[in-house]
């Protein structure tokens, strides 16, 4: 049992077409992405979306990001909570094609108050196709 709650503020689902998006575009042009669309990452290094999750206490929490990959290589990205790369060069492996959608989950540390959540793409072939992130 975990010795800590995540604060109910911090979690839910955050759409990445709600993110702020620094070289992509929102679209909506394939199949099964919840909420209005997904982003399309800039295929170059650097590219991100980045969430804001408030949270009313300090807490551990599940970040749980849904892409798709329709390529046949890794898109990897840096994934980074308040400015601190928690996850370097995580793999974005290939979904079958981009219509197809997987979620990576790795384990955060929230703090206080917002708290701020970017996936930047970590090569020159830029990100997957993210179409949302959960934290719980
Ligand atoms: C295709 C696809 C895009 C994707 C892009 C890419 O153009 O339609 O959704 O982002 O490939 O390779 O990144
Ligand atoms: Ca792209
Ligand atoms: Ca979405």
């Amino acid at each position: 049992m975990r010795g800590y709650q995540l604060a109910s503020g911090g979690s839910g689902v955050y759409q990445a077409e709600e993110a702020r998006i620094s070289q992509g575009a929102v679209e909506s042009n394939h199949l099964g992405f919840n909420g209005t669309g997904f982003v399309n990452y800039d295929n170059i290094t650097g590219s991100y979306a980045e969430w804001t999750v408030e949270s009313s206490a300090a807490a551990g929490a599940v970040l749980a990001l849904r892409y798709a990959n329709g390529t046949t290589a890794n898109r990897p990205m840096d994934i980074s909570v308040n400015g601190t790369v928690v996850s370097a060069g995580r793999p974005f492996n290939p979904t079958a094609d981009w219509d197809t959608w997987a979620t990576s989950s790795l384990a955060v540390a929230l703090k206080s108050g917002t708290n701020t959540i970017r996936a930047t793409a970590a090569t020159a072939d830029g990100g997957p196709n993210v179409d949302q992130i959960t934290i719980s």
